[in-house]
């Protein structure tokens, strides 16, 4: 038994991980023929993509997938801990999960993810629910085949609160058969004081170049359009590995691989450089859509965030990449009601979003997380203030969307074809920005690159018919 510990996770010694080329016991395999996994995914990018591994390998297995969880022989949730509303959830579908278990009895019940990662989460479980067979920590889920068969005798909780091996070719299943994500460095090194993701991810290990290469190759050959490189933190790539290489260059040399489109999240804007936007801005493969949270506008909060940009600089920044990269678009993340937020610290977050005008942004009401720097704060702000103040901020942010959709009309944008819609003759898929288009067309390709005229803005989607 391994139990989690943010003391561990949070000390500062240097890390020590090997990298390994995944391998299975051959007794492993199709060792649960005909069995039925319900797979539930909470949580980011991060966790959609180590859920197709998790799929990869239990694949080998031998086991299928279902949507009806009524049906299945093992229920996992790949959880997320970054709001309290992700926690509820999850524990909401342990309690279905539960109650199955009273009509089949060998039902299998495991939780991995960033939850798994949490000590109150752990010791809950352990106390409260002996009915989930397995809890697997985000730094060693590639042990899955040989912990499920452990916890065919007893619950095992096998949670590593340091950072493991660093784990080459793991198997993959693929949601999409156009676009993969593709991991280029784990965890995070920045510790912002209201988030967790430092504890239930590790510290910043980067991918080596050459592993992170040789997939888009063999992602180009699968036939595959788009590419986003994935991390906590992309721009921090490479310094933990080498001395002159960082996500400039390697956005270069995948750039250089030809594969049509390269996106990549997230970004901080204490690591983007220069160099970065330069080559952005080059090569016309690399998409112009830039995820660049910002979180606050008010310098005060965010030096309290930890954050390590002022609201100036970040301006900065946002103003150059928008006039070196053509038509690039910006979205963000923003916190409101931070422990201690004024009315004049939220005003300060209005002014910077009027200024940046985002084409896309997600906003939260701070969540306290236990265990973080900001979960100690006073906060006197109440319930119903943060509230108002996510009111407030989406109806601005939303104008803005729209705002920039409608600049769309009438122009002709470069769509990846990702499906049909339910409407006869209508697909949809994603422009350069990375905006939604619904379209009408002829024998469309899925999968293909069209140029579409788009012919309506909404907030969030655009409407437009393919160029003949
Ligand atoms: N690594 C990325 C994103 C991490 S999580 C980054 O640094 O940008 C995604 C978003 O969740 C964050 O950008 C932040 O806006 C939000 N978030 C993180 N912790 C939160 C908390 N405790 N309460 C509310 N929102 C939070
Ligand atoms: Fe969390 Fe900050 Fe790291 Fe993003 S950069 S994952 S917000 S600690
Ligand atoms: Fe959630 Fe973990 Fe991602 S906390 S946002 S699943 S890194």
């Amino acid at each position: 038994m391994h139990l989690p510990d943010f003391k561990v996770a949070r000390s500062n010694n240097k890390i020590d991980y090997k990298k390994k080329e995944y391998s299975l016991a051959s007794k492993y395999l199709n060792k649960y023929k005909d069995k039925k996994c319900f797979l539930k995914t909470y949580g980011c990018q991060m966790n959609e993509h180590d859920s197709e591994n998790i799929k990869g390998i239990l694949e080998l297995l031998g086991f299928d997938f279902i949507n009806d969880i009524d049906n299945a022989d093992l229920v996992l949730l790949n959880t997320c801990s970054i709001r309290e509303n992700a926690h509820n959830k999850a524990f909401g579908l342990l309690g279905k999960a539960k109650h199955l278990k009273e009509s089949k009895r060998d039902l299998m019940i495991g939780l991995c993810g960033c939850m798994a990662q949490e000590e109150i989460v752990v010791n809950t479980i352990m106390e409260k629910y002996p009915f989930v067979n397995f809890v697997i920590g985000t730094h060693n889920f590639y042990q899955l085949p040989e912990i499920l068969e452990k916890s065919e005798e007893k619950q095992q909780i096998e949670v590593y609160s340091r950072e493991g091996d660093l784990i080459e070719s793991l198997p993959v299943d693929r949601t999409s058969k156009y676009k993969a994500y593709v991991n280029i460095i784990y965890g995070c090194d920045k510790f912002c004081t209201y988030c967790i993701v430092p504890y239930t991810r590790g510290r910043q290990r980067s991918r080596e170049k050459e592993d992170i290469l040789k997939e888009v190759d063999n992602l180009i050959k699968d036939g595959y359009k788009e590419v986003t490189l994935l991390g906590q933190n992309v721009n921090a790539y490479g310094k933990d590995l080498y001395d002159n290489y960082s996500l400039a260059e390697l956005l270069e040399d995948v750039a250089k691989t030809n594969i049509p489109r390269i996106r990549f999240m997230t970004s901080h804007p204490w690591d983007f450089n220069d160099k970065m936007i330069e080559v952005i801005a080059k090569y016309p493969n690399i998409m112009p859509s830039i995820h660049l949270p910002v979180q606050s506008g008010s310098d005060r909060i965010l030096k309290l965030m930890g954050r390590r940009y002022t609201k100036d600089k970040y301006l900065t920044l946002f103003h150059k990449m928008k006039e070196m990269i053509p038509n690039c678009a910006i979205s963000t993340d923003i916190i409101v009601g931070f422990p201690g937020e004024t009315e004049e610290d939220f005003l300060e977050t209005l002014s910077l979003v009027k200024e940046c005008k985002y084409d896309n942004a997600y906003t939260f009401i701070y969540s306290p997380r236990v265990g973080t720097p900001a979960a100690k704060l006073p906060d006197n702000v109440t319930k119903e203030e943060k509230e108002q103040r996510l009111y407030k901020l989406n109806e601005i942010v939303n104008a803005y969307f729209k705002e920039n959709n409608d600049k769309l009309v009438g122009k002709t944008v470069s769509v990846l074809v990702e499906g049909i819609s339910d409407k006869k003759n209508e697909y949809y898929g994603y422009s350069e920005t990375n905006k939604l288009i619904n379209f009408t067309g002829d024998n469309i390709e899925i999968g293909s690159i069209v140029d579409v005229f788009i012919t309506t803005a909404k907030t969030w989607s655009l409407d437009g018919k393919a160029s003949e």
